[in-house]
């Protein structure tokens, strides 16, 4: 039997990351779980574990290079492996620009942004190290793309994700690792049930085919069958699964 592949998911406490976790080990990987919160993290591993599942935590931020240097260390010494590295962790503070604190556009270009760098170049070169052909998804956004009020710093942080997407892809491929962007459009998570006005959620939903949010277990379900070798052909590219959001 071939060695069970091992994902590493940023932002697996919650939502997406979450909801891909549960994925990856219903079909018989292990799973490492990073994320700054460590209630949620234990609980969704213990989710897994009590299905049978193997997974454990790694408390990580991913704005510090360290911490996801070590999140990789620590995955490759308890399994010997990284195949899978889902740099999904984000934050979705909204501001306008005009009234913009350089504290709150840091804090999400720390996060947004160079939590997803760290992740990319940590884990391609443990995978290049390795020989290992594995592939890495970024969570961007439709907002990577399309404009909308009080999304400044958001904006910025998903269109990088999307060009340091491409890049990394362009450079990784001779060592046959893939670099793919995951764009989501309204997903029903806390990061929007968190909205303060969740009058501009409904505006949201009104953009998406059949007027809905789309739930985390169907962006697992697009990351996963993204990992896999069937979908070797797509490389370089930002899968929209935003269920034909438009601006
Ligand atoms: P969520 O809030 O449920 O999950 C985000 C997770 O990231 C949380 O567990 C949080 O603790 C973790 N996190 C935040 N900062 C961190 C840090 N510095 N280090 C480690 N972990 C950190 O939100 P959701 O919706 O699951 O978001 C996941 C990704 O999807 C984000 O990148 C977000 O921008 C993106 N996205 C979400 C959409 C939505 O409508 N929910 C739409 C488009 C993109």
């Amino acid at each position: 039997m071939s060695e069970k592949r091992v994902a590493v998911i940023t932002g697996g406490a919650s939502g997406i990351g979450k909801h891909t976790a549960i994925k990856f080990a219903s079909k018989g990987d292990r799973v490492v779980i990073a994320d700054f919160n460590e209630k949620l993290g234990d609980e969704t591993v213990a989710e897994i574990v009590a299905k049978g599942g193997e997974a454990f935590f790694v408390k990580t931020d991913v704005s510090n290079y360290e911490d996801v240097e070590r999140l990789v260390q620590t995955t490759v010494d308890t399994y010997g492996r990284i195949d899978v590295m889902f740099n999904n962790a984000g934050i979705g503070r909204l501001t306008p620009v005009l009234d913009m604190d350089l504290n709150h556009y840091h804090s999400v270009i720390n996060v947004n942004q160079h939590g997803v760098a760290h992740g990319i170049i940590a884990a391609g070169k443990k995978m290049r190290e390795l020989g290992i052909k594995g592939v890495i998804i970024n969570t961007a956004s439709v907002f990577g793309y399309l404009a909308s009020p009080g999304t400044f710093a958001y904006h910025a942080t998903k269109g990088a994700v999307i060009m340091m997407t491409k890049s990394a892809a362009l450079e990784m491929a001779p060592y046959g690792i893939r670099v793919i962007a995951v764009a989501p459009g309204v997903v029903d998570t806390p990061i929007i049930q968190g909205y303060k006005d969740q009058g501009m959620v409904d505006e949201m939903k009104q953009k998406v085919m059949g007027n809905k949010l789309t739930q985390p277990e169907q962006l697992a379900d697009t990351v996963y069958l993204l990992s896999l070798e069937e979908a070797s052909a797509i490389n370089g590219s930002v899968v929209m699964a935003d269920e034909g959001y438009a601006s």
